[in-house]
């Protein structure tokens, strides 16, 4: 959702900020744009359409100075255009603001604004932003900032410049993330690491309700009242090579490969060395509290959501705890019964999405203990949880989620075992078991990525459709729902995921003859009403693609085509067969010519309710 980036300094602040911007477009690519300080003032370049758009405009025309922020927007209030992409100004043109998140009150400030005197030229919130703080200038900017912040209600992350102090740059963090990069004689400011990781590495992470002032030699922390706060730095000690494709065609399909590793390295540190015991020592619950639990929501947004679905199965298979998974949009509303004893588990990649955050807070403030599996370390979700699992599944970059979902199995898988130990619900035989075939799960995956190839074959095939079904019962159901949303989402055909058992109570009316249908028969116990189901559309004139396990002849005889994933548990199955799923989506938009790695509408983090 939108990321900014800024610079003060002594380099020409163009370069930099681009290359912030292209390291932050995942976040947002309907339009770009640039305000920097040249000899002739505040000057800002902005463009409808992807950051290489701008870039040749600047080509054409540079804008050459030292300090300067940009911006990639996912529109949300008015339509992608020249006009409302950001910087937005005021009508002096003294003032320029970038600003990631929404402004609920924007149209109460409009109108009272307009009323003043101010002329709006975008339909944008961001816009009022810069005639606010226009409004409230008295000559010194850090204080003006600070009294627009106190109108203004909604999520913001800005970056704000003006022409009367060329050598500040204020920055501002209310609920939409930011971080501040520390150089020698320059300092950014960045939606998130990758952004400034070229530059430098010693970060200061700014919490919700803080801002900073950034000069060439000096960053203050303070809160939005003014107080100044003392922060250690963080030092990344990550690679930049890790936000680079490393040879692969896209971000999505070099993020499917890295899977083997995100597994390995989302496990291994949590199993003990006998391969008898996961140690989740993250958590900091005692054995009392475990056992005081009475029921488990698991919430989360899109793909993250769908792995709490597999969450649910996991946890109720092996810990015997009631488990209700909630998309985070709808839980806070529906009133949902939370005490003391429910613990409520947030899912998120990114650790920022909005509605994740909402849900941990309501969930927080009805007394529930709340753990977060989460692949940021240091995210607003991580901070405000009580416990967290991370996923270590290294930088997501690609905007279809893969490896920061499947972790999330893992991390799941984890925490089921763990509570099973605690509660006594498994045996130390049967935990031992599931501990070995996890183990396997990396090395299986990658037999599923080197047959890459069956699985292209059938994407071209179904690239021509318009419509098609996912079907699956238990644990494959809810790796149906996941494989139609990635297929939706990159490919743009349409499709649906059903119950198997369900799809005769209406939707079996829009099966015809050649329509493709997945079905997904991993699940031993479940396999001979799998079949009937399979035979119902099978019936009906439908091309069947049957997701199976190796040595199934049953599911084999009853498809089309088959595709078998190796040999697992079936409570593991899911951790393989969404490797084929996600690679039939990733053939099928390449096939369909789209942007693999930046769908159209989507933004890889969601900073707004
Ligand atoms: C789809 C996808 C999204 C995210 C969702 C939640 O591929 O990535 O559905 O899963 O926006 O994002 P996080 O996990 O960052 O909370």
């Amino acid at each position: 959702m939108c990321g900014i980036v800024g610079y003060i300094g002594n380099r020409n602040s163009q370069e930099i900020l681009i290359d912030g911007l292209r390291k932050l477009e995942y976040r947002g690519y309907d339009s770009a744009g640039l305000a920097v300080y040249t000899e002739n003032g505040l000057q800002i370049k902005k463009a409808q359409g992807r950051l290489a758009i701008l870039e040749s405009q600047l080509m054409e025309a540079p804008l050459s100075g030292t300090a300067g922020i940009g911006h990639t927007r996912w529109a949300t209030h008015g339509k992608p255009s020249d006009v409302n992409s950001h910087p937005h100004t005021d009508n002096s043109l003294k003032f320029s603001v970038v600003h990631n998140g929404i402004i609920e009150n924007y149209m109460a400030l409009k109108e009272e604004l307009t009323a003043k005197g101010h002329n709006f030229v975008s339909e944008t919130d961001t816009e009022v932003i810069s005639h606010l703080i226009a409004s409230l200038y008295d000559g010194d900017i850090v204080k003006a900032v600070q009294k627009a912040i106190s109108r203004m209600t909604g999520a913001f992350a800005l970056g704000v410049l003006t022409d009367y102090e060329p050598d500040k740059l204020v920055a501002v963090r209310v609920a939409s993330p930011l971080i501040i990069g520390v150089g020698e004689g320059e300092n950014f400011i960045g939606s998130d690491i990758p952004a400034i990781l070229e530059y430098t590495r010693n970060v200061f992470i700014l919490n919700d309700g803080e801002m900073a002032v950034l000069t060439r030699n000096a960053v203050e922390l303070m809160t939005l009242e003014g107080n100044f706060i003392a922060r250690e730095m963080f030092y990344v000690d990550w690679d930049i090579v890790t936000a680079e494709k490393a040879g692969f065609e896209h971000f999505m399909l070099k993020e499917i490969h890295e899977q083997p590793k995100a597994y390995r390295d989302t496990m291994t540190s949590r199993i003990s060395s006998e391969g008898d015991r996961v140690t989740l020592q993250e958590i900091g619950m005692t054995p009392d509290e475990i056992r005081a639990i009475n029921r488990i929501h698991i919430v989360a947004c899109g793909t993250a959501y769908h792995a709490g679905l597999v969450g649910k199965y996991v946890i109720e298979k092996l810990a015997r705890i009631s488990v209700e998974t909630d998309v985070a949009s709808e839980y806070r509303y529906r009133s949902p019964i939370i005490t003391k004893e429910t613990l409520v588990i947030v899912v998120s990649q990114s650790g920022e999405t909005a509605d994740t955050l909402a849900a941990l807070r309501e969930a927080k403030r009805c007394g529930a203990r709340v753990l977060a599996i989460t692949n940021v370390v240091g995210s607003s979700v991580a901070r405000e949880a009580d416990d967290v699992i991370t996923t270590w599944a290294g930088l997501e970059i690609a905007v279809a989620s893969t490896k920061a979902y499947t972790s999330q199995l893992i991390a799941f898988y984890l925490l089921g075992l763990h509570l099973a130990q605690t509660l006594d619900t498994q045996t130390p035989a049967y935990i031992a078991e599931v501990i070995t075939a996890l183990k396997e799960l990396p090395a299986q995956v990658e037999r599923v990525l080197e047959q890459a190839d069956q699985i292209k074959e059938f994407a071209d095939e179904i690239s021509t459709h318009n419509d098609l079904f996912f079907i699956g019962r238990g644990l494959d159901y809810a790796v149906a729902l996941e494989g139609s949303l990635k297929l939706k989402e990159i490919s743009y055909i349409h499709s649906e995921a059903y119950a198997a058992g369900e799809l005769k109570h209406g939707t079996l009316a829009l099966i015809q003859e050649g329509i493709p249908v997945i079905a997904l028969g991993t699940q031993h116990e479940l396999m001979e009403k799998t079949i009937s189901n399979i035979k119902e559309v099978k019936a009906r004139g439908a091309h069947v693609l049957g997701i199976g396990v190796e040595g199934e002849d049953e599911l084999q005889k009853a498809v089309d085509t088959i595709f078998n994933i190796p040999r697992t548990l079936d409570l593991l199955a899911p951790a393989l067969s969404v490797i084929s799923l996600q690679l039939l989506s990733y053939y099928a938009s390449l096939a369909r010519g789209n942007d693999v790695d930046k769908p159209r509408n989507l933004a890889k983090s969601v900073t707004v309710e």
